[in-house]
């Protein structure tokens, strides 16, 4: 019932020599965590989330879900980052990539303000329009522009409809504790709040309510998740352990980064693992990328994904090794009938099931980019379930923070999404930014 980290695919850069020459280092990055010692160390609230978190909260989780379920025919829920993409990716591996579309006795869930595309939002106003909903607005700061704008909007739709005191009854805010404007408006509005951890960075959240309400209106078991999540705490808590998979494989990513690999692709062949692939990337990617240093995290779905880009996987530039995560058990099989005409020549599939002949992709795939010099991390999961999800994400951020310390940079915070955002305010005019305004727009002319 656990997950298994192969390494038989990696070459030699991951043999055992190579991770014996890590293991001072990895050893360093273990204590740095363990201790509270490394950089960004007031971050480290996620490591004991799983036995350690508001069991209160957790109940209130829990029945202002079953609320949602009563009242309401689609959630919106409205964050950006952190904010949502752990949300969507649980949801997603668990029940489906189409969970709107699918038959359930749940809510539609619908995300939003997590861009700025006028024709999104326009999309999302339509989508709720003659339903019942409720909103989750989800920002650990309470200031970030695509969800407050986005929310803005919606507030108004949802109090024309219900009027503004059955409308606060649907709106449920998850921020921080005391600080921000949501925080201050859901103070003022009265409605219900729930806390991002102040040690729980956005990327690190999906544990906390950020991520559990969602979920659970979803119809998910949020005791399992956190249940999957626990056990991994326990199985990754000593780096003395051989079986220390994480401590492997965040050596691992190290050892290729220095030996020039600088793209990690992160493979599934499950479609519902799209969302989860995203989630990973801003994890990888907003930890690691500082500093003029970090992996570059990509990913890919396949076998769909071996029509596009599996011409340069196999001959391209060698930039890359592939971590592919493969599900034993898919949710549900199909079995490849008998045709009597066999017109399209598959009646040696004949009785398999797709999950079979998807196996043998997966296996011919490896042995071809491997081949072609592309080394491959396997990571193996019993199936796309509640537990084993929640041992998946402790997995990837323990790596992630490891990770993140081997390489010597600081894995908890993420100093440049603010220079975008300082252009963007001061394009838009934002009182106090005046100066910086004119020295912008020069710049366009
Ligand atoms: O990981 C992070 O910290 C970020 O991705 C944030 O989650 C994201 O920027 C949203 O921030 P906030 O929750 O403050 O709106």
């Amino acid at each position: 019932m656990s997950l298994k980290l192969n390494l038989k695919y990696a070459g030699d850069s991951a043999g055992k020599e190579a991770l014996a020459s890590m293991k001072d280092e990895v050893s360093a990055a273990f204590g740095k965590l363990k201790n509270g010692t490394g950089a960004g160390s007031d971050y480290l609230g996620w490591l004991d989330l799983p036995v350690n978190y508001d069991k209160s909260e957790f109940a209130r989780i829990k029945s202002c879900a079953e609320k949602i379920k009563s009242d309401s025919q689609a959630l919106v829920v409205l964050g950006i980052g952190g904010s949502y993409l752990g949300a969507r990716a649980v949801i997603e591996f668990v029940k489906s990539n189409n969970y709107n579309l699918i038959s359930k006795d749940t809510p539609d869930i619908y995300f939003g303000g997590n861009t700025l595309s006028s024709y999104s939002l326009a999309e999302l106003i339509k989508l709720v329009e003659g339903k019942d909903f409720s909103i989750n607005v989800i920002s650990k700061s309470g200031t970030t522009t695509e969800t407050a704008v986005a929310f803005r909007v919606l507030k108004k739709i949802i109090e024309d409809k219900y009027g503004k005191e059955e409308a606060a009854k649907r709106i449920y805010v998850t921020t921080d504790k005391s600080r921000g404007a949501l925080k201050a408006l859901a103070d003022k509005e009265n409605y219900q709040t729930f806390v991002v951890p102040d040690d729980v960075g956005g990327r690190y959240s999906v544990l906390t309510a950020v991520g559990l309400l969602p979920i659970a209106v979803a119809g998910i078991d949020i005791d399992a998740l956190m249940s999957g999540a626990a056990y991994a705490r326990e199985k990754y808590a000593s780096d003395d352990s051989p079986e220390n998979d994480a401590c492997k494989y965040a050596a691992v990513r190290n050892l290729f980064y220095r030996s020039g690999r600088k793209i990690e692709l992160m493979v599934s062949y499950e479609p519902s693992m799209l969302m989860w692939n995203e989630w990973l990337k801003q994890l990888y990617g907003e930890s690691e990328g500082k500093d003029g240093k970090g992996l570059f995290p990509s990913s890919v779905i396949f076998s769909t994904d071996l029509h596009s880009m599996g011409q340069y996987i196999q001959q391209g530039e060698r930039l890359m090794f592939e971590t592919v995560i493969w599900v034993n058990s898919p949710i549900e099989d199909v079995d490849v009938p008998f045709d009597s005409d066999n017109g399209d020549g598959l009646n040696f599939l004949a009785g398999k099931t797709m999950h079979y002949v998807n196996s043998k992709a997966f296996q011919g795939t490896i042995l071809a980019h491997t081949d072609g010099d592309v080394p491959n991390i396997v990571i193996e999961l019993d199936r796309q379930d509640e537990y084993n999800l929640g041992q998946l994400i402790y997995f990837f951020e323990i790596v992630c923070a490891l990770s993140g310390y081997i390489l010597g940079i600081n894995p908890f915070d993420q100093p440049g999404v603010e220079s975008y955002k300082k252009n963007m305010f001061a394009l838009l005019g934002k009182p106090g930014y005046e100066q910086e305004k004119e020295i912008l727009e020069k710049r366009f002319i």
